[in-house]
């Protein structure tokens, strides 16, 4: 016990700020299955190394009897502390104060901290937990999400910024963690919308829910918001965690390298047999992920939104790496709209954060139909182009299987800078597969021939022979290498450590005009 009076004095402020909103609104919180925003922080961050800012700061608003009601540190909960002993900057909004809502002194912590996380170069994490624009400050509230929403865009791809997304994040609120890299969900009490179920009835007499309409399932798997959904908070931070294992604490570092114990030499007979003999039949490319990367171990990003595609983080002989994978299990692997977004945006992050790129390629072209080009493929197509075109980053290319028509272009070629592109014997590179292209080019002869289907099996067998193999490409040094799959792994950490140093760059310029 202090006998000094003046650090009682202080001691007692620094309890009072602590209980936030009071006892009986943290019962409240913890009744709805919710922890508190410092609960929250405490499971997020290393033990003991929280360090908070602003515990004093109190609103300034008299309006609506405010000036009566005022909380030690306000509705947000801000410092720094360690994950794995690295250092992060964290901000936790408190439902307990005003019900986390927004105003001016909770979004002057907010971009307190974002700037000193700038500044000295490491990762931000977001707990929100709002009832959004505080109503009694008007706009002021408002102003104070537009401060925000800036040093988001600034931060932007020089710090990794993510968000998990607690309880209630509606209205404008939305578009803080929309800016910021990864969005993670917790299922059953977060949801994030523009505008609530009761406006919605109103606009369009829609009847939804909360969950219906913004939930971490439907974020997840139908509109991609959601980069990662938890089953609960301790389940998301946790995933949070993880993924800032794999991630760089800014775009001047490279990401970290571990030793995860797994041999770089060994060879993985299984993927020699991968492969179905037909070659129309599917088999999942995440097989082939877990058997090259170190210890089976991906963290992937968007797993349920696009599943066409697949994109996330492993480890290869200890570096970090950020593999896009087309999936033959689902729609064969067909890039469509949402798919070639989703690669893209990833493409990016990992380009800005200086981490080596791995595709692995089994497409067998763009999706076809009037919703797809009427939803503009060509633009969507065209910003994951545009994503491996502009990307210095080391980037490996492993063709299993199809790489065909402008898919086989995008999914980064030698010709928008690979810089190791590696085949598969059962690789298909060609303009389009064998079946379309008889139909094209030996249209008329087959309407001649007695027996069509037996002169189309025959062309057909000719065209696979000639076309639909590596080696075509391979004679132009389009594909460096045709090699056994049992070796990629092997070979894939070999040439992330050849291109180690890899220097490259982009004609200056303010910025490129990606096609969004
Ligand atoms: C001030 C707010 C508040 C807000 C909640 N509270 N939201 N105070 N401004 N936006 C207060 C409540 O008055 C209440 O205080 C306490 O927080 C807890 O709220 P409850 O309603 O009791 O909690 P719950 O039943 O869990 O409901 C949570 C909720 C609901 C669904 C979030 O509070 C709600 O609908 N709030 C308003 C949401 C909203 O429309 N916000 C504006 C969005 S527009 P007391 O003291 O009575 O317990 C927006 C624009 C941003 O944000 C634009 C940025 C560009």
């Amino acid at each position: 016990m202090a006998k000094n009076p003046k650090i009682e004095h202080l001691r007692a402020l620094k309890a009072q700020a602590r209980l936030g909103g009071g006892k009986e609104r943290i019962e409240q919180q913890h009744q709805k299955g919710r922890l508190t925003a410092r609960e929250r922080i405490d499971l997020l961050l290393d033990k003991g190394s929280f360090r908070e800012v602003d515990a004093f700061v109190t609103h300034r608003t008299s309006d609506f009897g405010l000036d009566k009601r005022k909380y030690l540190g306000d509705s947000v909960v801000t410092g720094w502390g360690t994950i794995n002993n690295r250092l992060v900057y964290v901000f936790a909004q408190d439902f307990t104060v005003f019900g986390g809502s927004l105003g001016e002194v909770h979004a002057a912590k907010i971009v307190k901290i974002l700037e000193m996380a700038m500044k000295n170069g490491a990762p931000v994490i977001g707990l929100n937990d709002s009832g959004g624009a505080r109503i009694q400050e008007g706009v002021v509230s408002l102003g104070g999400y537009a401060d925000i929403f800036l040093r988001n865009t600034l931060a932007s791809g020089v710090i990794p910024q993510i968000s998990v997304i607690m309880g209630p994040c509606a209205g404008g609120a939305v578009y803080s963690p929309g800016l910021t890299d990864f969005v993670f969900m917790v299922r059953g009490s977060s949801y994030m919308f523009i505008t609530g179920p009761n406006v919605v009835k109103t606009v369009t007499h829609e009847d939804v829910s909360f969950d219906e309409l913004g939930g971490a399932d439907v974020h997840a798997e139908a509109s991609g918001v959601c980069h990662v959904a938890a089953d609960s908070e301790p389940d998301a931070l946790f995933l949070a965690q993880k993924l800032l294992e794999y991630l760089p604490q800014n775009n001047m570092e490279d990401p970290p390298f571990v030793d995860t114990g797994d041999d770089p030499l060994r060879r993985e007979e299984a993927l020699d047999e991968i492969i179905p003999d037909d070659p129309g039949k599917p088999y999942d490319i995440k097989d082939v992920i877990r058997l090259v990367v170190d210890n089976g171990e991906f963290f992937e990003i968007q797993p349920a939104y696009a599943a066409n595609i697949v994109v996330g983080f492993a480890r290869l002989g200890g570096h970090s790496v950020g593999i896009v994978a087309n999936q033959p299990a689902v729609l064969a692997g067909v890039l469509d709209i949402a798919a070639s977004e989703k690669a893209a945006r990833f493409v990016r992050f990992c380009d800005a954060f200086n981490i080596p790129l791995l595709t692995f390629v089994d497409v067998p072209g763009f999706l076809p139909g009037t919703d797809q080009e009427h939803g503009g493929i060509i633009r969507s197509g065209a910003k994951l182009l545009y994503a491996y075109c502009e990307a210095t980053v080391p980037k490996l290319t492993v063709i299993t299987r199809k790489a065909y028509g402008g898919a086989y272009d995008v999914m980064s070629s030698k010709h928008i800078r690979g810089d190791l592109n590696l085949a598969w014997p059962s690789a298909e590179l060609a303009v389009m597969g064998p079946e379309g292209a008889v139909e094209i080019i030996f249209r008329k002869e087959l309407a001649a021939a007695e027996d069509p289907e037996k002169h189309k099996a025959e062309l057909v067998a000719e065209y696979r022979q000639k076309f639909a193999n590596p080696y075509v490409a391979a004679a132009r040094g389009y594909i460096d290498d045709v090699i056994e799959p049992s070796d990629t792994r092997p070979r894939l950490i070999n040439a992330l450590e050849m291109l180690a140093n890899k220097r490259d760059t982009n004609p200056p310029k303010k910025h490129g005009c990606i096609p969004l």
